[in-house]
């Protein structure tokens, strides 16, 4: 009889009680936001007129590294955490790779995401603070979708900007967002200035998650006790997301190994800092040397071929300005399915850990990500999010590296989503209707033409 272990999950009394924030341990600390107007570094009170207080305050926080999880937040974790770490054997039999495939699985709760690990919070201290609204942005609609359950779980009423050309490609999310009780909306809409400054721009902007942003940000701003929540690219939303290599780390240590390679893939860098934050504590602090990879959109590819400046959060300049690798916050990506990775910027500590060279950027086109997403099916049974697929095409890169070179990598990667509201894309796939997308140098320089002088 077969008795190797394919899934490993913690007791409820060995979930993590903290959050960990790898700010307090980086050598070189992330550069503060700036006000746009007057360029002086913002403080947690300034954060605070379009975030909650808390979040604010975590945004900007570089010393305490634990950060306790409120105990009404691990409450609702506890419905879905933890996650199974996963040994991906029928995929490493499929490659004929020596390497050791683990994920772990974030598409296990009833909203399909990640996303949920930081909507919890973020509504959570939105509803201690007093506010009574929220707004917020979302790509392919599984940010949306946790935002408004949690909102509602926590007595809120949420408003969603989605991405125009990812609420006409998958409605269904939409739907989902809707029966929880949020509004959505397609962004660029006429009902913001910001939207309708786009749209008379550009009558047909297929909108991205930085005009959502902008949307979202201005509705938040002009409405009484309401405040802005962001599924990615923050420092907090990162910071929330640790509970995933939190628990990965003691999943890992059940099944006797330590990740060689960690993988996700890259929006704004939430997941990724989820997965990779908690075991980059060690290359930090106790010498070990695991590689961390960050799987891109080569049709937006900000890690790789970006440029570290300060830019704006968002397409109409409302965020503070944060020090990013950026493609020019008005970067229109090209209409790839994976909604959630069509963001011009990389988060504010990825982008000096980038920088610092303790991870690194690859960008893969969009076919290469759906024949992985599709291998990944046929052999673990799981239909990917678009977005994941990338992360699974840079492991099934990573373990071909190994069955040429003969070594036994432990590679680690997180799935992030289920993909099964994603059907349409499969189905243009398997028809042979979806293509690759390039950007070239020139339209990259373009528009970086546009980032602030700072
Ligand atoms: C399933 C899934 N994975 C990944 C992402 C990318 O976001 P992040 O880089 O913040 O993890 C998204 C964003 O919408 C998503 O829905």
């Amino acid at each position: 009889m077969n008795m190797r272990q394919k899934k490993f999950l913690l007791q409820e009394s060995e979930l993590p009680t903290q959050w960990y924030n790898i700010q307090a341990d980086m050598l070189s600390k992330p550069l503060p936001p700036l006000n746009p107007a007057t360029h002086e570094p913002l403080k947690a009170d300034d954060l605070a007129h379009i975030f909650s207080l808390e979040c604010s305050k975590q945004e900007l926080d570089q010393q305490h590294a634990w950060i306790d999880i409120p105990e009404a937040v691990l409450e609702k974790y506890r419905f879905y955490r933890s996650t199974p770490l996963v040994r991906a054997y029928e995929l490493e039999q499929a490659l004929d790779t020596p390497a050791h495939i683990y994920f772990k699985n974030e598409s296990t709760n009833p909203l399909g995401s990640h996303k949920i690990n930081s909507a919890l919070p973020q509504c959570y201290y939105c509803k201690q603070e007093g506010v009574t609204n929220v707004t917020t942005e979302t790509g392919a609609g599984q940010w949306g979708a946790a935002l408004s359950y949690a909102a509602r779980i926590f007595g809120l009423e949420a408003a969603v900007y989605q991405v125009k050309i990812s609420l006409q490609q998958k409605p269904y999310r939409s739907f989902i967002m809707r029966t929880f009780g949020a509004t959505v909306e397609g962004s660029p809409s006429m009902s913001t200035r910001a939207g309708k400054d786009i749209i008379t721009r550009d009558p047909t902007h297929p909108g991205s998650l930085g005009t959502a942003i902008s949307e979202a940000i201005e509705l938040a701003t002009t409405t009484p006790n309401c405040k802005y929540t962001l599924g990615s690219v923050l420092n907090h939303v990162a910071l929330h997301q640790t509970i995933i290599g939190l628990e990965a780390e003691k999943q890992m240590q059940m099944a006797g190994e330590y990740p060689d390679t960690v993988i996700a893939c890259f929006g704004g860098g939430s997941n990724f800092g989820g997965i990779a934050f908690p075991f980059m504590r060690h290359n930090l602090k106790d010498g070990k040397r695991t590689e961390f990879i960050a799987a891109e959109p080569n049709s937006c590819p900000k890690l790789t071929r970006g440029k570290f400046e300060y830019d704006f959060g968002d397409e109409a300049g409302y965020t503070p300005l944060l020090p990013m690798f950026t493609l020019g916050h008005d970067f229109k990506p090209a209409n790839i399915h994976a909604g959630g990775l069509r963001y011009h910027g990389a988060g504010v500590i990825i982008s000096q850990l980038l920088k610092d060279g303790y991870m690194h950027g690859v960008d893969i086109p969009q076919l290469e990500t759906f024949a992985a997403g599709m291998l990944f099916a046929r052999t673990e049974g799981i239909i990917p999010a678009p977005e994941s697929s990338h992360a699974i095409a840079a492991v099934i890169r990573e373990a071909k590296k190994c069955k040429e070179t003969g070594e036994q990598k432990v590679i680690l990667f997180n799935l992030s989503g289920h993909g099964l509201l994603d059907m349409t894309a499969y189905d243009s796939y398997i028809n042979g209707d979806l293509n690759n997308y390039t950007v070239t140098d020139e339209e990259i320089a373009e528009n970086l033409k546009a980032v602030p002088q700072v």
